[in-house]
């Protein structure tokens, strides 16, 4: 199957998943196997369904791979989000449903970790209308499948704990899940401010972690509550909130480095991902490839170097099933990503430099890393040459092999 952007969608397209309803778990637009109406295109674009999986012959292995039970739990987490938010919008005195998002993220935790879909990126919810819900569910699958690439590490900074309980996500999840519930007591004009915020509004909007703390204290454990507070603390000790001294109201020195509890760390390097990965008011969604490159070439320092290249080894510059433009002029489609050149995945040729469509693109499979002269040069139209030169080769990853 291929992944297919809602803007590509072509006649006599058959759906290889089905199409969920956005918003809505358990129910769905198109079922599997129907072929996609040309009228039904614009009601897609209208709900924000950014692609779909169409069914290709030869790429039939992906199915695999992709497993539907995981946009299952991810839509549940979300619906379960969705409702309650809504009705605490409603209704400010009603309670956040903890236990509720609780279940939901234990759920997905036990799913991935005893899944193949835990290992990279597969899929995140992009096909809903709210930037908050969708934003907080997809943190949170990020910060599970981080967390559990980083185990090991997980043992080491929590030593006070026994190893299950050390490396046990469902807090991080939780809180990554709540980590932006301050942002329901932002006015919606400062929050979905299209233009360029004034430096009084940033001061507003920077209160959201302590709004959130206020709301979620009492109510999570405080290694939740810590996510909620501290998500935007830099490694370096920048970033925000301010520490004060309860006592004295005096000003202490920032958190930073280890200090900075490892579920927060955790949870900031998938935050600044998913943020800048997402469709927002002020900028429109870009491609991991971009986002990627901005991270390891602009955010130096932010983040914890442990979890940021983990980070790395989880995250398709090129997600699986993605059409590309290869620097020979051919298309090709990636079929799988190697975290030691993250991009120089496998592909598969689908249409040769002179408009040719291959007849049967698995003998046509290249794997880019032993090719370094061709690259992709092209996704979906934007010319992604210049994300390329800092991800070539997963420097740090390649020395840590080699020691
Ligand atoms: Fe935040
Ligand atoms: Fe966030």
């Amino acid at each position: 199957m291929l992944r297919v952007p809602v803007h590509k969608i072509q006649p006599g397209m058959v759906l290889a998943r089905p199409i969920p309803v956005p918003n809505t778990p358990y129910r769905f637009l198109l079922q599997r196997d129907r072929e996609i109406p040309m009228d039904l295109v614009p009601r897609l674009k209208q709900l924000g369904v950014l692609e779909v999986w169409v069914r290709e012959r030869h790429l039939e292995f992906l199915e695999e791979l992709i497993d539907e039970e995981l946009g299952d739990h991810q839509r549940e987490v979300y619906w379960n989000v969705r409702k309650n938010f809504e009705a605490i919008g409603h209704n400010p005195a009603m309670q956040l449903d903890v236990e509720r998002f609780q279940k939901s993220v234990g759920d997905l935790f036990v799913f991935l970790k005893e899944s193949s879909c835990g290992s990279v990126l597969l899929q995140k919810l992009d096909a809903f209308d709210n930037y908050l819900l969708s934003h907080s569910a997809n943190v949170c699958y990020l910060s599970l499948l981080l967390g559990l690439k980083l185990e090991r590490y997980l043992i080491g900074e929590r030593s006070a704990k026994q190893p299950r309980e050390a490396k046990d996500l469902r807090e991080l999840g939780l809180g990554c899940l709540l980590h932006d519930v301050g942002k329901m007591r932002i006015a919606p004009a400062i929050l979905n401010k299209p233009g360029k915020l004034t430096p009084e509004e940033i001061e507003v909007m920077r209160m959201h972690p302590v709004f959130g703390y206020e709301q979620v204290k009492g109510r999570v454990s405080a290694t939740v509550g810590q996510v909620v507070l501290n998500h935007h603390q830099r490694y370096d000790g920048r970033g925000y909130p301010a520490r004060i001294d309860q006592a004295t109201g005096e000003r202490l020195a920032p958190l930073a480095g280890r200090r900075i509890p490892i579920f927060c760390r955790i949870a900031t390097v998938c935050d600044v991902y998913d943020a800048a990965t997402t469709k927002r008011c002020y900028h429109g969604a870009k491609l991991p490839v971009q986002v990627l490159f901005e991270m390891r070439e602009f955010c130096s320092g932010m983040f914890d170097p442990v979890v940021e290249r983990a980070f790395y080894e989880i995250i398709p510059p090129f997600p699986l099933g993605q059409t590309v433009k290869l620097s020979t002029g051919a298309e090709a489609v990636v079929t799988d990503f190697n975290p030691r050149r993250p991009v120089s995945p496998k592909v598969q040729c689908t249409r040769q430099a002179n408009g040719e469509t291959v007849a049967d693109p698995s003998l046509e499979e290249m794997d880019l890393a032993l090719y370094p002269d061709v690259d992709i040069v092209e996704v979906d139209g934007v010319d992604v040459r210049p994300f390329l030169a800092c991800q070539r080769v997963n420097e740090e990853l390649s020395e840590a092999l080699a020691l």
